[in-house]
């Protein structure tokens, strides 16, 4: 490959799990997050109204993590206006010095990790695993743009004020992998993160402020849908990059069409939206590899990750075997507040989200589909949590939207109807992630051949992309691309003149 097409770096290191002085940090952490009243609130104390809510734990709704200050629209409105006022000396700056914000950034955000993970714990309800993988995420995300910034920007221009919109399942992660790459191609941010984790986006974005990014260059904007609106119906708004659900993207894409960036240009728009991914198993696949692969890309994070696997397609001749495996499993799956480093299944965000869960498995129980569940030991009741379920269907059709949580449905295939399968795959209309299980290579390479999606995996499981070796996002419904992590991103951030693309 071309020498600038991956630059050379290195991801962040983790920390390792079964460390036992690592495990007492760890609950020092949580204990030590929980004395704190961590705060989000708009970067200018002008751009706030006076109320103040508590965020709460979703797997423990007695626990307060801290408190959020809104913004008001007219403030949303305000914010842009600076963007824009910070626009042209940021934009103008060489691309290095943006670069070593970043660059100082990742390396606070490393030297932090461990404070910060007991607040994306209680804030998001995730696994210590999935906090550690959070954190390190977002520093890969820092250190590759700033690397691909280096390489291939000098000279390039931004575009203008930029909203990053983020969704709450990887709060901080997404988060700061949309500003940074806004950022170090030039542009001004105004960064709204989602309703229900704004406490840890708040803190990267001290941290960036902190590693030399102006007060007005990058502003924290919290709220609602409404908030996002307003920054993107603001006249100043020269382009969005967008993560979260398809229906979001869509209305986004509509308020978007009725305007232009001041100068009459086409606004551009990023989204990564939702999937309703699938794995192939044919009776060449090894059994217990499969099993392992297929709970981890359903179940882990809750089910709540765009890459989660929502269908699992079996071989005839094996179904009977792995599902019993798959049972087996299901049942060994721990459930409850994730605080407790033993647990595999983590809350769902909120209660809304619980509640929409539920009711699809019970019109799918209803509709006379086999459904098993893991019963929900103790310990759950002051949260929002999902049994983990499988449900049978015959059909992908059956399914009408993703369903995001810790459910999956397993379909059984005769093998020469497997061109239908991947017909129907890709008539859902999304393309995020698809997975196949088999050693056979002809099997292989003809459905990969056929999966329209971004982001295909070979006998393991399908979630986890990891910055700059899997670049991230699909196609149709699934997002518009360019994919995050991946060399082309940053191309598609500024006015392009001076952008070297990669040859
Ligand atoms: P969501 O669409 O409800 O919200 C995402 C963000 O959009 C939030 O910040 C929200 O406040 C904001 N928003 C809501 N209405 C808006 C409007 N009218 N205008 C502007 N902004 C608005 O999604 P969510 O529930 O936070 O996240 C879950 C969804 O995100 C799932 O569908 C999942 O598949 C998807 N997702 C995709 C990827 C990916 O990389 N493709 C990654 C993570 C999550
Ligand atoms: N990048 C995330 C994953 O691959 C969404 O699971």
């Amino acid at each position: 490959l071309p020498r600038n097409l991956y630059p050379e770096r290195e991801n962040s290191r983790g920390l390792d799990l079964t460390d036992e002085n690592l495990l007492e940090r760890l609950s020092k952490t949580l204990q030590e997050s929980a004395t704190r009243d961590w705060r989000a609130a708009p970067t200018f104390a002008e751009d706030a109204g006076s109320e103040t809510e508590a965020v709460v734990n979703p797997a423990d709704h007695r626990d307060e993590v801290g408190h959020v200050t809104w913004a008001t629209e007219d403030g949303a409105r305000a914010a842009a206006k600076r963007a824009q006022a910070a626009y042209p000396d940021w934009s103008i700056r060489p691309v290095g010095e943006r670069a070593e914000c970043l660059e100082r950034a990742a390396d606070l955000l490393d030297e932090q990790m461990e404070p910060l993970l007991g607040l994306i714990m209680r804030e998001a309800g995730k696994s210590a695993a999935n906090a550690i993988a959070e954190v390190r995420e977002a520093v890969d995300f820092l250190r590759y743009y700033a690397k691909e910034a280096r390489q291939n920007m000098e000279g390039a221009i931004g575009v203008g004020p930029m909203i990053a919109i983020s969704p709450w399942n990887f709060p901080l992660a997404i988060f700061v992998g949309e500003v940074s790459a806004a950022l170090v191609a030039g542009n001004t941010v105004l960064a709204k993160p989602a309703e229900e984790t704004p406490l840890i986006a708040a803190q990267a974005v001290d941290i960036l402020h902190e590693a030399g990014v102006p007060r007005d260059v990058l502003q924290l904007v919290p709220g609602a849908g409404p908030i996002g609106a307003a920054l993107v119906g603001a006249p100043e708004n020269c382009g969005v990059i967008f993560t979260g659900s398809t229906e979001v993207a869509k209305l986004i894409q509509r308020q978007l069409a009725k305007r232009t960036q001041p100068d009459g240009a086409p606004i551009p728009f990023i989204a990564e939206t939702g999937g309703q991914n699938a794995m192939v198993v044919d009776s060449s696949a090894l059994p217990e590899q499969v099993v392992r692969d297929v709970i981890a890309s359903a179940f882990d994070s809750a089910g709540q990750r765009c890459s989660a696997l929502r269908i699992l397609c079996l071989q005839e001749e094996v179904a009977d075997e792995m599902l019993e495996m798959l049972r087996g499993a299901l049942a060994e799956l721990r459930v409850g507040a994730t605080d407790r480093l033993s647990v595999d299944v983590g809350p769902v965000i909120t209660a809304e989200a619980r509640d929409n869960i539920l009711s699809h498995i019970e019109a799918m129980r209803e509709k006379g589909h086999r459904v098993e569940q893991v019963d929900l030991a103790g310990e759950t009741e002051h949260g929002t949590f999902v049994p983990p379920t499988m449900i049978e269907i015959d059909d992908i059709d059956q399914l009408e939207r993703e369903v995001f949580g810790p459910v999956l449905h397993v379909m059984r295939y005769e093998r020469r109807d497997l061109p239908e399968v991947m017909r129907q795959i890709a008539a859902t209309g999304y393309g995020l992630t698809f997975g196949v299980h088999s050693r056979i290579d002809e099997t292989v390479n003809a459905v990969v051949a056929r999966a329209e999606v971004g982001n295909i995996y070979v006998n393991r499981n399908v979630i986890g992309a990891i910055v700059g070796v899997q670049p991230f996002g699909g196609s149709g419904l699934s997002g518009t691309g360019p994919k995050a992590g991946g060399p082309l991103y940053l191309g598609r951030l500024n006015k392009g003149a001076g952008y070297h693309a990669p040859e």
